[in-house]
């Protein structure tokens, strides 16, 4: 990729040279089954029950809650299998934000096809749960509640302990999932409150693809989404990953340590440039509750498609929305949903702590002059 600025970090990042080292070991060293009852496949095992404790650690919570996963995708599906399986419609409602990735929201449109009270909870413009219109689907009973850290598209922290409170305040038994996968960042952590469920995604913090966890409250009896060979205490059937499960590890030790002081650096810095050359674009969410590294920004004058295709002609890689459903040239769910100006164009930025300043610098000029180069609204300092 040299020459080329890679922006769209949100959908997937870089895997790390540590973490492919730590892959590549691991594939050879601690090959054989760790279910298997023999002495190598013991090592397996133990090596892979040493990694869960390393994620457990981190993370603030045991490693008996930990469920390695495909991806997130399969995590947040699993916990709606649980309200299939231990809930029948009449039981109460279901309630998810309005701006929920797909891997939750068409979970939820299936349990609302099969006859659950499923209500989706709106956003206000500044991309955040309304929690008035919350606490009123709260007045009737509730059994699950589904909302995420960080929205994907905007980068928008989501008041998710405020959300845990309200909710088990009236419904101390009801169970709520986040889907954390866009909030690996400490400073953010204590947002998630007491959640029961959560989902990450190891390709979101420079970890290699195919690999996530679930992690549930400790007593809880998983029902299986996959059924098989019973591994993993029954909770998710399928061989054990030792080498995938390290790099997931890896990358998230490493992600845990690094995405702290620079990537705000890099957020000011970037952000500079535009507020003094285009200040009349939109940033979506203050600064304040935002992760600094996704930004969405709204162009007036200007297709989100005409900017982003003028951008990849500069080898600028940026998306309109998530990559999931950046081939629809249609405004996303989740901005119609925060009712953002359809005449604009939207694009997603995205980078990490991988990124040097000056890159940046250099990606955020070349943004602002394809945008005065092809947008129809010239301002004098457009000319
Ligand atoms: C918020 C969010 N949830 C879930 C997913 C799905 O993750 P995975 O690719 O691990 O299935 C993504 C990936 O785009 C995401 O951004």
């Amino acid at each position: 990729m040299n020459n080329s600025c890679y922006l769209d970090c949100a959908s997937s990042t870089r895997v790390l040279p540590e973490v492919s080292h730590t892959y590549i070991t691991a594939l050879s060293d601690y090959f054989p089954n760790p279910s298997a009852v023999h002495a190598e496949g013991k090592k397996s095992f133990n090596f892979l029950n040493e990694q869960k404790e390393k994620i457990s650690e981190i993370l603030k919570i045991k490693p008996e809650q930990v469920i390695i996963t495909s991806g997130a995708t399969e995590s947040n599906n699993t916990v709606f299998h649980q309200i299939k399986n231990y809930y029948k419609p009449e039981d109460g409602r279901v309630l998810i934000s309005q701006i929920e990735h797909g891997s939750v929201f068409n979970p939820a449109q299936d349990l609302a096809e099969l006859g659950y009270d499923v209500r989706f909870i709106r956003v206000n413009k500044e991309g955040t749960v309304d929690l008035e219109h919350f606490a009123s689907q709260l007045e009737e009973p509730v059994i699950f509640v589904s909302t995420m850290l960080v929205n994907n598209e905007t980068g928008i922290i989501q008041p998710v302990d405020k959300m845990v409170e309200m909710a088990k305040n009236k419904y101390p038994n009801l169970l709520f999932h986040c889907d954390a996968v866009q909030g690996v960042y400490p400073k953010i952590w204590h947002c998630l409150g007491n959640v029961d469920f959560f989902s990450l995604s190891g390709h979101k913090f420079h970890s290699p693809k195919g690999i996530g966890i679930l992690v549930h409250p400790e007593s809880y009896k998983i029902k299986p989404l996959l059924l098989g060979g019973g591994q993993q205490d029954n909770r998710r059937s399928g061989t054990m990953k030792p080498a995938l499960t390290a790099a997931f590890t890896k990358a998230l030790e490493i992600s845990w340590q690094q995405r702290r002081n620079k990537i705000e650096k890099l957020n000011q810095a970037f952000l500079e440039i535009f507020a003094q050359s285009l200040p009349q674009i939109n940033i979506k969410g203050k600064t304040q509750n935002r992760i600094p590294w996704t930004l969405n920004i709204g162009f007036p004058g200007i297709t989100g498609s005409t900017l982003r295709r003028a951008l990849a002609r500069e080898n600028i890689f940026v998306s309109q929305s998530s990559a999931c459903s950046s081939q629809n040239e249609k405004m996303s769910r989740i901005l119609q949903a925060m009712g953002a100006n359809s005449q604009w164009g939207h694009i997603r930025i995205s980078f990490s702590y991988l990124h040097e300043e000056k890159e940046l610098t250099a990606a955020a000029h070349k943004i602002i002059e394809c945008y005065r180069k092809y947008s129809l609204v010239k301002t004098s300092t457009d000319q």
